[in-house]
């Protein structure tokens, strides 16, 4: 139990690491992105604020922070004879999910981080690949429709959430559990993009530009 406990504070630690306020201040002299552009600590942002290479960067370690709970951390437990092997799901979801909030309360960086996408991709992508990668199927189709992220994420999201419920596999959850926890951070997504919400019902959301326009 205490290696247990172990393995969930290093989720919480390990998504806390604020890789948009890092990468801003180390190789751009920014002292804080949440200053800039939307104000969030995210890949987006980061995009929008420092470019593609910076963006990149922010979208992959954020993505790896909750792979690396969700697969690697119950693993190791696993490996130390600290799991039963059928509780190696739950344990999965709870490091994914601790590892989620860290990146959105960071307790390096005031608790003030991203939206939380990034990481539950990767999160997700230790416990539910096939059905990540419809929703970024998703999220990319929306993105060429729209051209708003934060729209694309949500819809990404509710999409993760709808898609578990499809009761054959590579989508059925390995345990039902996983579909309250899909519905839960889809309902985090949409609360952590209200501010969002309320510039994409004023028509004030900023628009990822055109390719050719650039
Ligand atoms: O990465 C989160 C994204 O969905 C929205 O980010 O910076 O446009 O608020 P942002």
């Amino acid at each position: 139990i205490l290696l247990l406990l172990l393995a969930l504070l290093a989720a919480y630690l390990l998504g806390s690491i604020p890789t948009a306020l890092w990468v801003g201040r180390r190789f751009f002299g920014l002292a804080d992105i949440r200053q800039h552009g939307s104000g969030n600590a995210g890949a987006t942002n980061t995009f929008r604020v420092l470019g593609k290479k910076a963006g990149s960067f922010v979208l992959l370690v954020d993505a790896f922070k909750g792979f690396a709970a969700a697969y690697f951390l119950p693993n190791a437990l696993l490996n130390a004879g600290a799991l039963e092997p059928q509780n190696l799901f739950y344990v999965r979801l709870a490091c994914g999910v601790l590892a989620v909030v860290g990146h959105i309360y960071p307790v390096w960086a005031q608790f003030r981080g991203g939206k939380g996408v990034a990481t539950i991709v990767g999160m997700m992508l230790a416990i539910a690949p096939a059905t990540v990668g419809v929703c970024i199927l998703v999220f990319l189709a929306v993105l060429a429709l729209s051209r708003y992220v934060s729209l694309s994420s949500m819809t990404a999201g509710v999409a993760f959430a709808l898609l578990q419920l499809l009761p054959w596999k590579p989508f059925r959850p390995d345990i039902p559990l996983q579909v309250w926890c899909g519905f839960a951070l889809a309902a985090m997504l949409v609360y952590t993009h209200r501010a969002n919400i309320g510039r994409l019902r004023a028509g004030t959301e900023s628009r990822v530009p055109l390719p050719w326009a650039r």
